[in-house]
């Protein structure tokens, strides 16, 4: 595929195929959608480069039902696994996304060895966990998409409380993907200024329960199916800060060892990505309420994890 970057997207469901939408607006590297289901990947893949004359990218884009095109891939994310649907939660799905998550990542570490694994499948924590172990990579090469999306949705309801520009508020979630996950309204700002000051505490705990339930509220809006431009924007986001060395610290779910007292486990923290992936974790001081929150929140995705007996 010549000197462009090259990303590869499993699953051309929702989420797969927006995330291809968004990495080819962005021109951050040929896209190979891969997917199960016959003439899907393909037929999305081509519809998609059929836009590119209109938007003005040029990347190569290819579907397909096997994984022969994506060998070398600088970053693999994978979507692939079932979708909640009403009334089931993200733990529901754990047995079957875990095999699937599974025959995945032996199909693509075989063909991108060096890849860096971006996991999307849920329950996410636990699923990162399954790759990490079937990859056999190290863990700055294995990091689930949450955090960025956990936050995105609270900075839009902060936004949209403060009336301001999104743009200019940032919010921070820890833990895992899940009802226990822990937004941190202290290190969320508003033009630097943290949201503490400019917002009544009730409507910040509304807004911290709203964000703790941002994936229930789609799928109970949506009834067949659960989110899909926020999670793909989240990995596509990801992507391009380690496809551009941009070194972005971005909430991730990443292999604690030892960092915030969790030890073997995939928790949501603030990670920086770059070029080799996970580039760092950044520790930052937690009050006990908070770090009690963070534990309550591994227990869960530690849970899910023995239940796979990982
Ligand atoms: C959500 C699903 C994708 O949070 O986990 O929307």
């Amino acid at each position: 595929m010549g000197a462009r970057k090259k990303i590869t997207v499993v699953g051309a469901g929702n989420v797969g195929a927006t995330a291809a939408h968004w990495l080819a607006a962005k021109e951050l590297g040929d896209v190979a959608l891969v997917d199960i289901v016959e003439g899907v990947p393909q037929g999305k893949g081509l519809d998609l480069a059929e836009a590119a004359p209109i938007e003005g990218f040029d990347v190569r884009l290819i579907g397909s039902n096997t994984y022969d095109e994506t060998d070398n891939s600088d970053v693999v994310i994978i979507t692939a696994g079932l979708a909640r649907k009403p009334g089931m939660s993200r733990d529901d799905l754990l047995k079957t996304n875990a095999d699937i998550v599974s025959k995945v990542v032996d199909e693509v570490v075989r063909r991108s060895p060096n890849t860096i694994l971006i996991i999307v499948s849920n329950p996410l924590d636990a699923m990162c966990q399954v790759a990490l172990k079937r990859s056999g990579f190290p863990k700055h090469r294995v990091i689930g998409m949450a955090g960025v999306l956990d936050s995105a949705r609270m900075r839009c309801f902060l936004a949209e409380a403060l009336d301001v520009s999104v743009e200019n508020v940032t919010a921070f979630v820890l833990g895992g993907h899940g009802d226990t996950m822990v937004p941190l309204p202290r290190f969320s700002t508003c033009a630097g200024i943290p949201i503490t000051e400019l917002l009544p505490k009730d409507k910040i705990d509304a807004i911290v329960k709203r964000t703790a339930g941002g994936g229930a509220e789609i799928v109970a809006l949506l009834k067949t199916g659960s989110a899909y431009y926020a999670p793909s924007a989240a990995a596509v986001e990801m992507t391009e800060s380690i496809l551009k060395d941009k070194k972005k610290i971005l909430p991730c779910a990443a292999y604690l060892e030892g960092e915030y007292g969790v030890n073997g486990l995939y928790v949501g923290v603030p990670c920086k990505l770059g070029a080799r992936g996970l580039e760092q974790i950044i520790e930052i001081n937690l009050t006990a309420e908070e770090r009690i929150a963070l534990q309550k929140s591994a227990s869960a995705v530690q849970e899910l994890v023995d239940v796979l007996g990982i």
